[in-house]
């Protein structure tokens, strides 16, 4: 692609798509790591886990970016992201009060995604691969929701995609008798629709805004849609966890 063809896509991307990357929580499996700061600041590869989330938005062509994360380290993502000039976008920070769930954390974005679509990504998630592609798909499918599935050899860990052939017919959030092995990723694609349906879900058994319920009201309407991730993905919520997305990090070849 010549330079000139990649600036403009990357305009055009950025008019019709912000990006939202949702840091609160807790990261209590990660103690004592995290008593003193963000799991998403850890080191990752050579860089603050949140790098990669900002790298993989801009380098799609994502440059309005929403960080949402707790009042206890919302200072530290200031002090480290800054105003976004030195990562070609702008960031903007809504403060989660209380860990109540993603889809809860996502509710914060409302006023900034001002009517359009949104990209999401759960800021301890990384990926071998870029996300760009499912960008461009997600783009062009018009209107609904779109996810990321990645076959692994845990899926209790993870919301899995119940599937019929190539169709999505359910999710189910960490079924402790999984019928796929595909885990639905960090990544969710959003139209408008999106907020007016989080304010009709109820906090699920373990009392969180489940982003699962989200989706899957989505399904029931046969507006979601998936891709597949490429290469290795990791949710990098646990030490072992943790080492392997700095390994996927130091290793990957860049693109
Ligand atoms: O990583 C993929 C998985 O992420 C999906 O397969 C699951 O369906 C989804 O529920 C989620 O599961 P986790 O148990 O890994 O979610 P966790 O509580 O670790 O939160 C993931 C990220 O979301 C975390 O990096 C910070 C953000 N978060 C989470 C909560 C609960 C918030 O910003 N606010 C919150 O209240």
């Amino acid at each position: 692609m010549k330079p000139q063809e990649a600036s403009a896509e990357r305009i055009s991307t950025s008019e019709n798509l912000r990006g939202v990357i949702l840091a609160g929580g807790l990261g209590t499996r990660l103690h004592p790591l995290t008593k003193v700061t963000s799991k998403h600041l850890l080191p990752v590869g050579n860089e603050p886990m949140i790098f990669h989330c900002v790298k993989q938005l801009t380098s799609a062509g994502v440059t309005d970016i929403l960080v949402v994360t707790n009042p206890e380290y919302v200072g530290d993502f200031v002090k480290v992201l800054g105003g976004g000039a030195e990562f070609g976008c702008e960031f903007t920070y809504r403060v989660q009060e209380e860990a109540r769930g993603i889809a809860h954390a996502l509710a914060l974005a409302e006023g900034f995604a001002a009517g359009g679509k949104i990209v999401v990504l759960l800021g301890d998630n990384v990926f071998e691969s870029p996300i760009r592609p499912a960008v461009a798909d997600f783009l062009a499918q018009g209107e609904g929701a779109r996810v990321m599935l990645k076959r692994v050899p845990d899926p209790a860990r993870y919301g899995v995609a119940v599937l019929d052939g190539n169709r999505i017919v359910a999710i189910e959030e960490k079924p402790p008798h999984p019928k796929s092995d595909y885990a639905v990723v960090g990544v969710y694609f959003y139209d408008a629709a999106v907020f007016d349906i989080i304010r009709t879900v109820e906090p699920s058994a373990r009392g969180e805004y489940e982003i699962t319920a989200v989706n899957n009201v989505y399904l029931c309407r046969g507006m979601l849609d998936y891709s597949i991730v490429r290469g290795k993905w990791v949710d990098a919520g646990t030490f072992d966890a943790l080492t392997e997305a700095h390994h996927i990090l130091l290793e990957r070849i860049p693109d």
